[in-house]
């Protein structure tokens, strides 16, 4: 397996074909961390006007955490999973508490923060501070199981634990955010659950279920 191949084909298709999304006009990682939060449990479509809004009324993370907390749910109206928001807020506020207001990029910090689990751990420090950090969420392991012919439970936590192991392997560390943004695009646009469009996919030459025509039977993933 050619893996700078790899991250400079992911990488490049990334940079030509990523969609003009709100919270990919800078790097602030309080902005990063409220789109991630957003985007786990609700669709990119779904989450852009709430982004936006919750943006426009909390620009900044002092704002989100000297906020009334019933305005914040109210801003939070409709998305959901309303623990989500509680979580944050309860989380910027101890980041002006501990760390002076500036969201900490040390992995064990950042960890430690309410709602901030594996997944948005990693997105925060890849996207926010190019650090080569996985970030692995449903749509990481479709595509990863995909590419690395990997035939294990993706319902299961140990195995959820792996594609960490093998994202952290795969990563590029000279660009980790749009190593990291690009599998998550390229299962969004390409490598999609049902009939994913092989034929487009700008990794297809290291992809074992392509080779195998195997690409719809993975990832295996139990019921309940
Ligand atoms: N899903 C999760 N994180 C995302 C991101 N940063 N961009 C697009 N879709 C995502």
């Amino acid at each position: 397996f050619d893996i700078s191949a790899f991250q400079e084909q992911l990488i490049d298709w990334y940079q030509a074909n990523k969609r003009d999304l709100p919270w990919r006009h800078d790097q602030d990682p309080y902005k990063v961390w409220v789109s991630e939060i957003m985007l786990q449990q609700t669709r990119v479509d779904t989450v852009i006007p709430y982004f936006q809004r919750f943006i426009s009324n909390y620009p900044s993370l002092y704002d989100l955490a000297y906020a009334d907390q019933q305005d914040v749910l109210k801003t939070w109206e409709g998305l959901g999973y309303y623990s989500r928001v509680r979580n944050l807020q309860n989380a910027v506020r101890e980041v002006v508490a501990s760390y002076g207001g500036e969201v900490p990029n040390d992995p064990k910090q950042l960890g430690k923060l309410k709602g901030v689990g594996p997944y948005t751990k990693g997105a925060i420090l890849s996207i926010a501070f190019d650090k080569p950090e996985p970030a692995v969420d449903g749509n990481v392991m479709r595509v990863l199981s995909r590419v690395l012919k990997i035939e294990d439970d993706i319902a299961q936590p140990k195995v959820k634990k792996q594609f960490e192991g093998y994202a952290a392997a795969l990563i590029s560390h000279d660009d980790p955010s749009s190593f990291n943004q690009g599998i998550m695009e390229l299962g969004a646009l390409v490598c999609t659950p049902k009939e994913p469009m092989c034929m487009f996919c700008p990794v297809q030459e290291h992809c074992r279920a392509f080779q195998e025509g195997i690409e719809q039977e993975l990832p295996v993933k139990s019921k309940a």
